[in-house]
């Protein structure tokens, strides 16, 4: 495993994957049952853009710096950058991002006491840090295995209700197909859970063979959204970003609509493209 997410932490594809997830935990606090929180590949959870690292890659400066220079957000947007923000030693007046937290980091927000949620990290370092982040913290369950083979170990949860994450590195040429086994094996375990699965946009070929095996797959309520940056007609670059939601909330079509259309000109300023929101599948 080579992937190391310092690198990319905060970039452009982080701030669409975070602002949806954000959306989603939302509406599962809508009710009072409870719900169990899960990924697959939860990273370590804080990412310090003062790093070398995140200095060599600059990629914050086009994705979350973007939105904390921006004086026109939305609602939506605005919580969202309070909330990354609220990591940070800040106030109003004088904004400082130096954390940017991590999709286990910013869900935690989001848990009642009723709620559970289970992180799972391969890599040695990184768990560590995972783990450390969690320590005291009884409701997060934080597991060194390989989060496909986790799916196995944990679904379904005791809760019923609740979302499984997969945000994979897409390091491996089969990253595709192996999501499509486990989104398969999911709806086998957990057939009412929410799922969310990020996916990277490069080479729109690899895109359209991952959404014609979901739309074959035979699982209902396959919602996607798409938001690139820049055309898609490099396969070497990263172009844009997307994530499937199957079982989403009801209403979530229109709100990730006008989530990605406020996103859009602020991200891709130079480049404006229009996002796209699908269903693959209907009910
Ligand atoms: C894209 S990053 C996750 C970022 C995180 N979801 C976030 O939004 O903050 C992918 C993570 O998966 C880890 N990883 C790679 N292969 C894995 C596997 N098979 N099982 C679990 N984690 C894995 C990597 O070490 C990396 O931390």
């Amino acid at each position: 495993m080579n992937y190391r997410h310092i690198y990319h932490a905060g970039n452009f594809a982080e701030v669409c994957k975070h602002n949806i997830l954000i959306l989603l935990l939302d509406f599962l606090t809508k009710k009072e049952t409870p719900f169990c929180y899960i990924e697959t590949h939860a990273g370590k959870g804080n990412y310090d853009l003062s790093s070398l690292e995140a200095k060599k890659s600059k990629e914050y400066q086009d994705g979350i710096k973007l939105l904390l220079k921006s004086h026109t957000l939305s609602t939506v947007l605005q919580n969202y950058l309070n909330k990354i923000l609220s990591f940070n030693d800040t106030t109003p007046k004088h904004p400082i991002l130096r954390h940017y937290p991590g999709s286990p980091l910013l869900a935690q927000t989001f848990l009642r006491p009723q709620d559970k949620a289970i992180l799972m990290e391969l890599h040695h370092e990184d768990i560590i840090e995972l783990k450390r982040l969690f320590a005291r913290n009884k409701q997060v369950g934080v597991h060194h295995i390989d989060g496909y083979q986790g799916i196995k170990a944990f679904l379904p949860p005791q809760e019923k209700r609740g979302i499984i994450f997969l945000d994979p590195p897409f390091e491996a040429k089969t990253e595709f197909s192996q999501l499509i086994e486990s989104i398969k094996l999911i709806n086998l375990r957990w057939s009412q859970g929410m799922v969310a699965i990020w996916y990277p946009i490069k080479a729109r070929r690899d895109i359209d063979w991952f959404h014609r095996q979901l739309q074959q797959s035979g699982i209902k309520k396959i919602l996607m959204a798409e938001l690139c940056i820049l055309p898609d007609d490099i396969a070497v670059r990263l172009n844009g970003s997307g994530m499937i939601i199957i079982n989403p909330p009801w209403q979530l079509d229109e709100r990730l609509t006008e989530l990605l259309n406020d996103l859009s000109p602020i991200l891709a300023k130079k480049n404006p493209q229009k996002p796209t929101i699908k269903w693959l599948v209907t009910e």
